[in-house]
């Protein structure tokens, strides 16, 4: 019976060549991975206008009303002054709600606070919401939210 003999460079050249086949496709799909599971980025562009007579928006006709809209809770929280921040928890993303008592945004899941400019005022969420500018046009019953 015959046995096939490998030189001692062409078995490490091809066990080589697997090793680096198989760290490099964990790598990729490491990469990939971090990619998808990252934080949501901050600095994009925000800019849209919401029309009061919309049926949509008639949350925001009263006090201590709010509506969410592209991922931002908007609120009116006091007579013609309105609040805008991200609508998602920075704890585990739950969507928030806008309690006008305490003038804070509420997340229903862990019970998180933040205040009207996305301050953190109990956890167990730690980082801050984004915080939107918000440009009253009543003339137009219009409200533009950007950043
Ligand atoms: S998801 Fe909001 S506090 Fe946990």
């Amino acid at each position: 019976m015959e046995t096939a003999t490998i030189s001692r460079h062409d078995f490490f050249r091809l066990v080589g060549t697997s090793v680096g086949v198989i760290l490099l496709s964990n790598c990729s799909m490491g990469c990939s991975r971090q990619e998808n599971s990252g934080p949501t980025p901050v600095d994009q562009k925000v800019d849209f206008t919401l029309r009061l007579a919309d049926q949509a928006n008639e949350n925001l006709r009263v006090k201590g009303g709010y509506v969410i809209a592209n991922d931002i809770i908007v609120a009116q929280s006091k007579e013609g002054k309105f609040i805008a921040v991200s609508a998602n928890c920075t704890h585990e993303g739950t969507q928030l709600t806008y309690k006008s008592a305490e003038n804070q945004f509420f997340c229903p899941l862990h019970l998180s606070r933040f205040d009207t400019a996305g301050n953190v005022v109990m956890g167990p969420a730690a980082k801050p919401l984004v915080q939107y500018l918000t440009v009253v046009d009543m003339a137009a019953g219009t409200i533009r939210i950007h950043s």
